[in-house]
């Protein structure tokens, strides 16, 4: 359809139909056409009204879709086509490691294939829209769904959101294997207060716009075709129902054009949070504040239509936000094709394909973090090993948000070891209780321990005040470390973990997150030095939950501890702990060792509108060809407002070749030198600026670059 085409079809429209396309309902209403039993009936649905409805959550499957769709359009009564969006967060069928994960790859050209991978078994089952990227800022480890974030800094997931909606999207929504994606959760859903999910947020102006805002601006000048609204308050007004966060910073200021789609019945929690009086203020809020589509709450079915009749409401409101639904389904072709993909042949051919099966593996061979290794890694299939712990043969490490996976395939740790090396000497005891293990431990070579979380304690609503390991993993691994001295402890989560007690224990640490399906056989593969690992901190991982929020992003402050002393009364530290991290953001080794050079700066000063080059060479030391994740900060060393003492601008993942020498370098402009002022307006100052060229947040090889000009 063309525009005039659609705009005609609006006008035809009465608002009945209208205030339907708006609405977004789960697959329970969806009983025989006409019953009205469950959720329906308590939404005062009548006849066949959930039928006429705009779009369809978390349902998926070629044949179910076909079916429903068929329903659908005929009750609709110009016939037009259901929406149907899911959760396919990171991965349909094959969950591939879960994001936080994704963004410990540092490599966005793997976050694009992913997304492609997920959006062509999705899309062959009838999907059109997933809800992901979910590309949420995230320092506090005891919030659950930092699981499904990039990480904690803004530029990675900046980075991550442009990927993946790439991937995802292609340039054309409407092509074969393509769904629309949706940025979420807008706005700061990541900073709740206390890491408690749905809490408010307290975040000041710049902090929203500095570390919060950029990955959603991200993905909207990527093309993001949906934004949806976050559960939690900014500046004390629910986002769902925020005008400035939508209307003024989303459309406005961010120029997004797209549809807005509440998170969950976010428009009916505005009566419990306090600001909407009852259902129908809040639809009249919500909408008027530019959320689109309503999902699962019965605000806008119960509230819109009054509210237009009493000329609370200009019906012209609705008008714009039914166009927006209209032209993503004509986006996505729809009114030409309702199935869009979805095809039992399609998803026959298509889902676990072998292609989609080993990038599984190799998403978990660059996803995990090598921590620690005193040599103990890689292992040798001649060693006699003992595999420790419940996880080690735990189906539950596919994500939290796996909903769709087929979890009759998920391969377990176990069941990769035994698949890789089938001669070796490897004893596994699936359980947390360390008797029996640690006296068989006392004859092993090295003894595999596996730690943290399955998939049940992370994602959306797992808030945990206390992120330490349990006491029966720190036990586990005390008792193993008790009789054996090459323990290597794999770290299964969705967050980072107070690992401090069982790290000191370790020769060597691997965090494998949650690695998927197949993500097992990679992990196996660096386990015996088939595979390199090259992962990167994507979130720091504390010493303990005291510390949190915590990012290597800190301020200096007026007192700033000098590092590796101990405490210093009158400077801003703790008594008990260091200010850094366990681990720090960018962390992570690899088999073979990477010298850095010093940092080459092809002009020590720039003018405004000009450019330098910042380089380095890489010389692999090693006898291993070794993924390089180089990372690019920059230090304002002073400036009108207070800036962090670093801020990662850029990064690259470079193959270095066994004992061969790689150049790499950055362009810095004055992009990679603003802020924003105390006018709340982006800025470059003139000034010095440490330019960091380095393997981690920690490192100190720098050049000193200078911004001259007024
Ligand atoms: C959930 C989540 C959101 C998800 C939505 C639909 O509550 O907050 O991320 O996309 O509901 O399932």
């Amino acid at each position: 359809m063309n525009n005039s085409e659609l705009s005609a079809l609006l006008k035809d429209m009465s608002l009945d139909e209208k205030i339907e396309q708006l609405i977004q309902l789960h697959g329970g209403f969806f009983g025989e056409v006409g019953t009205i039993t469950g959720p329906a009936a308590e939404f005062k649905m009548t006849g066949d009204q959930p039928y006429r409805t705009g779009s369809v959550l978390g349902e998926a499957g070629a044949k179910r879709l076909r079916e429903l769709q068929d329903k659908m359009t005929a009750a609709q009564p110009h016939h037009i086509p259901a929406l149907f969006m899911a959760d396919v967060i990171h991965g349909y069928k094959t969950a591939f490691p879960v994001p936080i994960a994704i963004g410990s790859s540092f490599n966005t050209e793997l976050a694009e294939k992913i997304a492609e991978a997920a959006a062509k078994e999705c899309s062959a089952a009838g999907v059109h829209v997933t809800f992901s990227p979910m590309v949420d800022v995230s320092r506090d480890a005891r919030w659950g769904r930092c699981m499904e974030s990039p990480g904690e800094d803004p530029y990675l997931n900046s980075e991550m959101a442009k990927a993946e909606v790439k991937g995802f999207q292609g340039d054309d929504v409407k092509k074969p294997g393509r769904v629309a994606a949706c940025a979420k959760h807008f706005a700061a859903y990541g900073a709740p207060v206390a890491g408690r999910d749905y809490n408010v947020t307290e975040i000041s102006e710049h902090t929203l716009y500095e570390d919060y805002l950029k990955p959603y601006r991200a993905a909207v000048e990527a093309g993001v075709k949906l934004v949806m609204t976050a559960f939690n308050t900014i500046d004390r007004k629910p986002c769902t129902t925020n005008k400035r966060l939508l209307r003024g910073i989303l459309r406005d200021d961010m120029g997004f054009d797209g549809v807005v789609i509440s998170d969950y019945n976010a428009v009916g929690e505005t009566v419990i949070h306090g600001s909407s009086y009852d259902k129908r203020d809040a639809a009249v809020k919500a909408l008027s504040a530019g959320c689109d589509i309503d999902m699962m709450s019965d605000c806008y079915l119960s509230g819109l239509r009054a509210a237009v009749q009493s000329g609370e409401l200009d019906e012209s409101l609705i008008d714009e936000a039914v166009m927006r639904v209209l032209k993503l389904k004509n986006d996505l072709g729809l009114f030409e094709n309702p199935y869009k993909d979805g095809s039992e042949e399609a998803e026959r051919e298509i889902i676990f394909s072998k292609e989609i099966q080993e990038l599984g593996r190799k998403a978990a061979v660059e996803t995990a973090v090598l921590l620690k290794n005193n040599g103990v890694l890689p292992l040798s299939i001649s060693q006699k090993i003992a595999v420790v712990g419940e996880l080690c043969d735990s189906p539950m490490i596919v994500g939290s948000w796996s909903i769709f996976a087929d979890r009759s395939r998920t391969v377990t740790l176990k069941k990769a070891l035994e698949t890789l090396c089938p001669e070796c000497d490897i004893k596994f005891f699936p359980s947390d209780n360390a008797d029996e293990a640690s006296e068989y431990a006392k004859g092993c070579d090295a003894v595999i321990v596996c730690v943290g979380e399955n998939e049940e304690h992370t994602g959306e609503s797992m808030s945990k005040a206390d992120i330490s390991l349990s006491e029966a993993h720190n036990r586990l691994v005390e008792a193993v470390s008790g009789v054996n001295k090459n323990v290597v402890t794999l770290v299964f989560g969705g967050r980072p973990l107070g690992i401090a007690r069982a790290d000191s224990l370790s020769a060597a640490v691997l965090e494998v997150w949650l690695p998927g399906t197949v993500g097992c056989l990679g992990i196996a593969d660096i386990l015996f030095g088939r595979e390199n690992p090259s992962g990167r901190l994507s979130m720091s991982l504390p010493y303990c939950s005291g510390q949190l929020p915590i990012t290597y992003a800190m301020y200096k402050t007026g007192r700033p501890k000098p590092e590796n002393t101990g405490f210093i009364r009158y400077m801003s530290n703790y008594m008990d702990v260091p200010n850094r991290p366990l681990y720090s953001f960018g962390q992570g080794l690899g088999y073979s060792e990477i010298e850095y050079s010093a940092v080459r700066l092809d002009k020590d000063v720039i003018g405004r509108g000009e450019s330098a080059r910042a380089s380095v060479t890489l010389k692999n030391l090693g006898e291993r060809d070794q993924l390089e994740a180089v990372q690019l900060y920059i230090r304002d060393e002073k400036s009108s407002v207070v800036r962090p003492t670093r801020e990662l601008k850029g990064f690259k993942k470079v193959l270095v070749p066994a004992g061969g020498e790689v150049e790499v370098g950055f362009i810095i402009t004055e992009r990679e030198l603003e802020f924003y002022g105390e006018d709340m307006r982006l800025c470059a100052e003139p000034g010095d600026f440490k330019v960091f060229v380095t393997r981690d947040s920690l490192g100190e090889n720098c050049a000193t670059l200078r911004l001259e000009g007024g």
